[in-house]
Parts: structure tokens; C-alpha cells; sequence
């Protein structure tokens, strides 16, 4: 199980948090990932000054996350931990 907190503190809320929320979902939904992926919501990350939005997947934090990049952060950071069937 691979596990995407997004932050939804305020300044992320500001900068797409919410949209990229929603984009995972979509995401996990249409390759199928509802038991492999978990997807939550976090506090302020303290990383507020960073542009974009910041998540964690797993313990990773990883800051400058925007709507037009997730994907491809999805692609590389999350679908690499997803064993095949
Ligand atoms: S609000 Fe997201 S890091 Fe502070």
C-alpha cells in the first residue's frame, strides 16, 4: 500500500491542493488502485514558502507539486511502488 498525503493547510489550499486531490482520485480510480493507493489529507507541512503544493508519499515529502504536474509526479513516485499483479 502506497500511501499520498496531500496538504491542505491553508497556503496549500491556496496554490491546487484541493484540485489535486481530485485528480487522485480520479487517477487511483481509473487505473484501478482503490486497494493498492490510499490517498488523505495532512496539516501544514511547514513547507509553505515552497512553491506548489507539498505531499508526502510514504515518508517522502516533496514540495512544488502544481494540478499540471501531478500526474507525472503520480506516474514516477507512486506507480513505481505499485507491485504489478
Ligand atoms: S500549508 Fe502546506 S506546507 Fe504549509
Amino acid at each position: 500500500m502506497v500511501t499520498i498525503a496531500v496538504c491542505v493547510g491553508s497556503s496549500c489550499h491556496l496554490k491546487g491542493a484541493y484540485e489535486i486531490i481530485h485528480q487522485c482520485e480520479e487517477i487511483i480510480s481509473q487505473l484501478g488502485l482503490r486497494d493498492q493507493v490510499e490517498l488523505k489529507g495532512t496539516f501544514c507541512l511547514g513547507k509553505c514558502t515552497q512553491e506548489g503544493v507539498t505531499i508526502i508519499i510514504d515518508d517522502e515529502i516533496m514540495t512544488g507539486i502544481t494540478p499540471e504536474n501531478f500526474r507525472q509526479i503520480f506516474e514516477s513516485s507512486v506507480l513505481a511502488k505499485v507491485p504489478e499483479d
